[in-house]
């Protein structure tokens, strides 16, 4: 008998009435936010989040030849730091559902776009080197396929990196969070993009908040076969989660 399912987050009603109707919904909100989602990442981050897609990238191991798949790509800022880092633009490849969030991505990159989800991937057994996921495991339907599906499509040896926002320790800290990305980020991406732009970000802060805890996402990847899956926490709230496929 399979598992139960694992969603990310429990089903948010303000948004949708079930969670059959989230997919919908999330597509949506990235097709009409798209245009406005690189503007966003750069106030949020300071203008940090490429380098930091980087350096994370480089940090579990990514070399020049290797094959990177890249699921939830968007406008592709994990993409084009790992097209870069594996040395040509056809060995890294990008995958998303949202047909906005690609188009805006081929306008700032050359690698192979595929239209899909994290947790049906349209590839054959170990074929990947690296699968990475930057801000987007809250969205999918169920954490346990979408682990599973990661650990088919890697070779033996593959790594898994993941991306992530986390809740700080600290009431101080989840305080400053609130403020910071629940009211600032919101509000000047109203300002800048409208209500598509808006509920873009009320949406990220809602389901950072009610994200389940890190130690469920290094079970599910446990559970999926990644046996010693690690946590590294960058600056109290970036969440790298790695995990490799054992040889
Ligand atoms: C916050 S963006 C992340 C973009 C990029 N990875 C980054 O680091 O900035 C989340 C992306 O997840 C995508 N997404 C939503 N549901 C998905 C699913 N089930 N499988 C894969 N991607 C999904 C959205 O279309 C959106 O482009």
């Amino acid at each position: 008998m399979s598992p139960d399912p694992l969603p990310p987050h429990p089903t948010l009603e303000r948004y949708y009435a079930s969670d059959a109707e989230r997919p919908e919904f999330v597509n949506d909100m990235f097709d009409k936010g798209a245009p406005y989602y690189e503007w966003v990442c750069r106030v949020m981050s300071l203008g940090t989040g490429g380098q930091y897609r980087k350096r994370t990238l480089g940090a579990v191991g990514l070399e020049k030849g290797m094959r990177v798949l890249d699921v939830a790509t968007g406008t592709g800022l994990v993409l084009r730091a790992a097209a870069e880092l594996s040395g040509a633009s056809n060995l890294a490849i990008g995958l998303d559902p949202s047909s906005g969030m690609l188009l805006e991505c081929r306008k700032r990159c050359a690698a192979p776009l595929v239209q899909g989800r994290g947790e049906h991937l349209p590839f054959a057994s170990d074929r990947f080197d690296l699968v990475s996921m930057g801000y987007a495991l809250r969205h999918v339907a169920d954490l346990r396929v979408l682990f599973d599906e990661y650990r088919r499509v890697l070779k033996p040896g593959g790594r898994v990196l993941l991306l992530e926002l986390t809740q700080p320790q600290s009431a101080a800290g989840r305080r400053l969070n609130q403020l910071f990305l629940g009211t600032v980020v919101p509000g000047l991406a109203r300002l800048w993009g409208g209500a598509a732009a808006a509920r873009m970000m009320d949406y990220f802060w809602d389901t950072v908040k009610n994200c389940v805890s890190p130690d469920v996402i290094l079970s599910a990847l446990r559970d999926a076969g990644f046996p010693e899956p690690t946590r590294t926490v960058t600056g109290g709230i970036l969440s790298e989660y790695r995990g490799m496929r054992p040889r």
